[in-house]
C-alpha cells in the first residue's frame, strides 16, 4: 500500500499504514536529512522528543543499515522537552534515547546536549539549556557555516521531531499553560497542572525557527485532535500544536492511518 499524501492548509501530511511503517519512514527521513546536511553544512543538528513513535524509530536507527551508514559523528543531539527528573530516571526522555539509540551508535559524548532537568530549580534548568543552545549555535562546531537565522537570536535546528498528545500538546507546550505565551524566549520551564509538575520545553518560537519540523503521530486516540489541529479553527490555547508553523522552514506531519482516520482526503489551503 502506498503512502497517502494530503495537503491541509499550510501543512504537508503523509499517512502510513501503521506505527511500524511510520517509524521506519521516519528513520529513513532522519538518515536522509543527516546525509544532506552533513554533506552541505558539515553537521546536522536535531532536537528529539519523547514518546512511543520516536522510541520505535530510535530502535530502527540503532540497527542496520543505519548503524553503519548514518554520519553519526557529525550529528548533534538536543531535546525538545524533558520531565524534571534525573537523567537515569525511567521518565527521562534522555534516558529513553540513550537506551534505545545513543548507547548503540558511534555518537561522540560531546555531541549530546541533554536538558539539565535534574537541577532542583526548573527555571534555572531552562535558562542553562537556553545558554547551552545559544553557545552552540553561535560558536559551536560548524556554526560559522550555518549558525542562527539572520535577524534572530533563536537557535536554528536543522530538524525538530515532535509528537502530539491526545490533548493537542506538543513538546511540553500543554493546553492553557504559561509557556504558550513565552514570546521569543528560547527554552522555558512550564508548570503543568495535571501533572502537578514542571516540564522544560523549547518554546514555539524556537521550534518555528527550525529548518524542518516533523510531527510523528500514531494512534486512534489522536484522530479527533489531529482533525481539530489541522482542519479546525485556530485556537492554540486549546491545541498548542497549532502554534507550530515554521516561518522559514518545512513542516511535515507523518501520521498513521488510525490517527488520520477523520482527516479530509484533501483540502487545499
Ligand atoms: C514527552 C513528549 C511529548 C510526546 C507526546 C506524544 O516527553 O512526552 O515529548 O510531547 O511527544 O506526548 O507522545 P506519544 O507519541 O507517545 O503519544
Amino acid at each position: 500500500m502506498s503512502t497517502r499524501m494530503l495537503r491541509i492548509s499550510h501543512s504537508q501530511v503523509r499517512v502510513y499504514r501503521d506505527p511500524e511503517e511510520l517509524a521506519l519512514k521516519a528513520a529513513r527521513l532522519f538518515a536522509r536529512m543527516a546525509d544532506q546536511y552533513v554533506i552541505g553544512c558539515g553537521r546536522f543538528t536535531v532536537a528529539l522528543s519523547g514518546g512511543s513513535t520516536p522510541k520505535a524509530m530510535f530502535s530502527i536507527l540503532a540497527g542496520e543499515p543505519f548503524l553503519d551508514t548514518v554520519p553519526w559523528s557529525s550529528i548533534y543531539f538536543f531535546w525538545g522537552d524533558e520531565r524534571c527528573v534525573p537523567p537515569d530516571h525511567p521518565d527521562s526522555n534522555y534516558r529513553m534515547t540513550r537506551e534505545t539509540l545513543l548507547s548503540k551508535v558511534p555518537v561522540p559524548a560531546e555531541n549530546v546536549f541533554s536538558i539539565p532537568a535534574e537541577l532542583p530549580d526548573p527555571t534555572k534548568a531552562a535558562d542553562e539549556y537556553a545558554a547551552t543552545l545559544t553557545r552552540f549555535f553561535l560558536a559551536g562546531p560548524g556554526a560559522t557555516k550555518t549558525g542562527t537565522a539572520p535577524l534572530s537570536n533563536l537557535p536554528r535546528f536543522d530538524l525538530v521531531f515532535l509528537g502530539m498528545g491526545p490533548d493537542g500538546h506538543t513538546a511540553s507546550l500543554f493546553p492553557h499553560t504559561a509557556a504558550l505565551q513565552a514570546g521569543e524566549r528560547i527554552v522555558v520551564a512550564n508548570h503543568v497542572e495535571k501533572f502537578r509538575a514542571h516540564r522544560i520545553t523549547l518554546t514555539a518560537s524556537t521550534i518555528n525557527n527550525a529548518r524542518n519540523v516533523t510531527f510523528l503521530v500514531a494512534g486512534e486516540d489522536k484522530a479527533e485532535t489531529l482533525k481539530g489541529v489541522l482542519e479546525g479553527p485556530y485556537q492554540p490555547d486549546v491545541y498548542p500544536s497549532q502554534l507550530i508553523r515554521p516561518g522559514n522552514g518545512a513542516l511535515l506531519w507523518m501520521v498513521d492511518e488510525a490517527a488520520a482516520r477523520l482527516l479530509s482526503e484533501s483540502k487545499q489551503g
